[in-house]
């Protein structure tokens, strides 16, 4: 991240107003450009996500074959233009795939190219190289791909040797994960016959969406116990449609923290996806004591759209709550800042079963406990468990944020509620989902 500083200081806001610009959603916007190069001809993805991830994914899409032009640029969200000659005729990548540091890119492609005929190796940043890809590399291997990379073919630099017929899988993804589905759902499509994908706790559904609006037939079943069953066979590859993309829950979620927890705010989040399998932040916000309107939109897209929702956020006295293992699942991205919320709540917060947060761009407990300690947080980790221990004034630090855009991102809005200056270590991260945040942090001071 060239030319950010190495430190932000960030201080106290008197009040907080207005409608902070946000981002197109970051899962969304890697799928519509994966879908686009596995649909033959021109697709067109409006109002993406503009952050270093989602152009790792535009890179990659590139280096396959596809034309990915950007049409127009504004507050922080790209149009693309796609052009591609298809799943059947990608082109096998001269150099290696940069997947920077997202392991969004790197695992749904893994999933795509295990069914292309080709070689690909896929590499990242020093983040994304320690960060586990067994996971995908064992159903993906499974279905008939080869892999080879480094400790035991589980980490980057990774080596594909795709084939262009797969064998279809029954699988149970053994963590709670929507790239791991994802990654099989995209291999499924060269497979010869069904696959069926099983987790056992419901994850973001973005992936079932957009290949059911791009005409493939996707067969979803949730049980009592909330296990999720996917069906969907193959050979199959979807349609070139026209995708406009909403803005970012997660992003969203940074202001929804700020609004509740400032003791003068009202902030309005335009357009925001409030699907039932990104919406937990919201809800637990609102157990909490959070005062969150919802104004619903109509969807785009017909049934298989996103829902969006205006929301409005008030100043709010909130309470500490139990959040469990499946709302871990369902707001995986908003934990460290839900944190925060909970370090300005009256009472006590646990937090179970959140070791998956260790597998993130970076550990985010011990990240998020030693950034909200340095703040005087009582925060307390035991394994995978967190304790809060709200209702303490938080008074401003130093905080590092490990290069985690959003332990950058959390930071940065407990410097708006903690008594003097807040320091925020590279803060440059931010720009991977949020480019711009730290302006429209300064535009919300009312
Ligand atoms: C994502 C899934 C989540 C999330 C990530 C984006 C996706 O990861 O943390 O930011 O787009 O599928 P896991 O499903 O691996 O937990």
């Amino acid at each position: 991240m060239n030319g950010t500083p190495e430190a932000l200081l960030v201080r106290p806001a008197a009040r907080l107003r207005g409608g902070p610009a946000l981002p197109g959603d970051k899962s969304i916007s890697h799928r519509a450009l994966l879908l686009a190069l596995l649909a033959e001809g021109e697709s067109t993805i409006a109002a993406a996500g503009d952050g270093e991830d989602v152009r790792s994914t535009a890179g990659v899409c590139r280096a396959l074959g596809a034309i990915v032009e950007r049409v127009a640029e504004r507050n922080g969200r790209v149009d693309y233009r796609v052009v591609s000659p298809g799943g059947a005729n990608l082109r096998e990548p001269e150099g290696i795939l940069d997947c920077g540091n997202s392991g969004t890119t790197t695992r749904l492609v893994a999933g795509m190219l295990a069914g292309r005929n080709l070689f690909a190796v896929l590499d990242g940043d020093a983040s994304l190289r320690k960060r586990p890809m067994g996971r995908v590399v064992e159903p993906l291997g499974r279905m008939g791909a080869a892999f080879s990379g480094r400790r035991n073919d589980t980490l980057l630099p990774l080596a594909i040797r795709g084939r262009e017929r797969l064998a279809p899988i029954t699988y149970t993804t053994p963590v709670p994960s929507a790239q791991i589905k994802s990654s099989i759902m995209l291999a499924a499509l060269s497979a010869d016959g069904e696959s069926v994908i099983t987790e056992t706790v419901a994850t973001r559904d973005h992936t079932e969406r957009m290949l059911r609006a791009r005409g493939i037939a996707v067969h979803e079943t949730l049980a009592e116990d909330g296990t999720h069953t996917i069906r969907l066979a193959g050979p199959a590859l979807p349609a070139a449609i026209a995708e406009t993309v909403p803005s970012d829950p997660s992003g969203a979620a940074f202001w929804l923290v700020a609004g509740a927890i400032h003791p003068d705010a009202e902030l309005r989040l335009v357009a925001v996806s409030t699907n039932p399998t990104r919406r937990a932040v919201i809800d637990i916000l609102r157990r909490m004591g959070a005062s969150i309107e919802e104004l619903d939109l109509p969807v785009r897209g017909g049934r298989d759209g996103e829902p969006l929702a205006d929301l409005v956020v008030r100043s709010s006295a909130l309470r500490g709550v139990d959040i469990t293992p499946v709302d871990v699942a369902a707001a995986i991205d908003e934990v460290p800042v839900l944190c925060l919320a909970a370090a300005m709540a009256e009472g006590v917060t646990t937090i179970r079963g959140a070791g998956e947060l260790r597998h993130k761009e970076s550990d985010r407990i011990a990240g998020i406990a030693d950034g909200l300690t340095a703040l005087g947080a009582d925060i307390r980790v035991t394994g995978d468990d967190i304790e809060i221990h709200g209702g303490r004034p938080l008074t401003g630090a130093v905080t590092e944020t490990l290069d985690d855009h959003r332990l950058a991102m959390t930071f940065a809005i407990a410097g708006l509620v903690a008594k003097g200056e807040t320091t925020v270590l590279r803060p440059g991260s931010a720009a991977i989902s949020y480019p711009g945040f730290f302006q429209v942090l300064e535009g919300v001071r009312a």
